[in-house]
């Protein structure tokens, strides 16, 4: 699949269906066993370390379950951002200047934190860690925003206001969007495009609109596990 810049993807799809390797793949979070990724023109799969770590700078990526550093306070997560997964991140958070600090800041008022910003990310509710996640992303100023599941572990209405600030990322921008979601009517109210991944394989490419409840029954087939099989498995012993 080709996803063009601007674009809001919501990739729809089972338990196992492979959403998460999917989106892992395109950061190299997951090696691919095959085929190649390509990000402007340039094969991410084919990358060595450095070309990478450059490339993940214009990656941004966001989790179910925040991925941040409970003990240390917001702001330093928003600061460590990109760093965080180095070994030595630590010592590069003396190294962060005056305008790093400000940029944080200036992310942390971006998503209506700034004035938790000394607090401990461990004191935080789930939709205020996953709003710390998404400054940490705005410090990297990213072209594509990955998502796996960023609002499965929030209640409906935390889930929302995430959502709205992803919303507002890709709008005033102009960041790209690629999440995975349980959540059809998010996906629905939220994406321009919508891919369904059935086993492995895309089995819907389309808008919104263009999602039915008979392409719905493709992406989430019924369970193969039902009373018919469970009968002759039954019938077998
Ligand atoms: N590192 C791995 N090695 C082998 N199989 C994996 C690995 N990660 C996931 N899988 C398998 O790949 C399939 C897709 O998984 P995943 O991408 O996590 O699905 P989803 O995010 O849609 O729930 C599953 O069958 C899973 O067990
Ligand atoms: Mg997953």
């Amino acid at each position: 699949m080709t996803i063009m810049p601007g674009e809001f993807v919501a990739v729809l799809g089972r338990s196992g269906a492979g959403k998460s390797t999917l989106i892992r793949c395109i950061n190299r979070l997951v090696e691919a066993d095959e085929g190649t990724v390509f990000w402007n023109g340039q094969s991410i799969t084919g990358m060595n370390p450095g070309q990478l770590r450059l490339i993940r700078g214009e990656i941004g990526m966001v989790f179910q379950h925040f991925h941040l550093l409970p003990r240390l306070s917001v702001w330093t997560n928003v600061l460590a951002g990109g760093f965080a997964d180095m070994p030595y991140w630590r010592s590069l958070l003396g190294a962060f200047s005056a305008k790093d600090r400000k940029r944080a800041l200036t992310a942390l008022r971006e998503v209506g934190l700034a004035e938790l910003a000394k607090r401990r990310v461990e004191e935080l509710s789930g939709g205020q860690k996953q709003r710390v996640a998404i400054a940490r992303v705005l410090m990297q100023k990213p072209k594509l925003l990955l998502g796996d599941e960023p609002i499965s572990s929030l209640d409906a209405v935390t889930a929302e206001r995430v959502m709205a600030f992803i919303q507002e990322l890709h709008r005033k921008r102009g960041v790209t969007v690629v999440l995975n979601l349980h959540d059809v009517s998010a996906a629905r109210a939220y994406a321009t495009r919508i891919i369904g991944l059935t086993a492995g394989r895309i089995t819907f490419d389309g808008t919104p609109e263009q999602l039915t409840d008979e392409e719905l029954r493709v992406i989430y087939p019924p369970d193969e596990e039902d009373d018919r099989t469970i009968a002759n498995r039954e019938g077998e012993s």
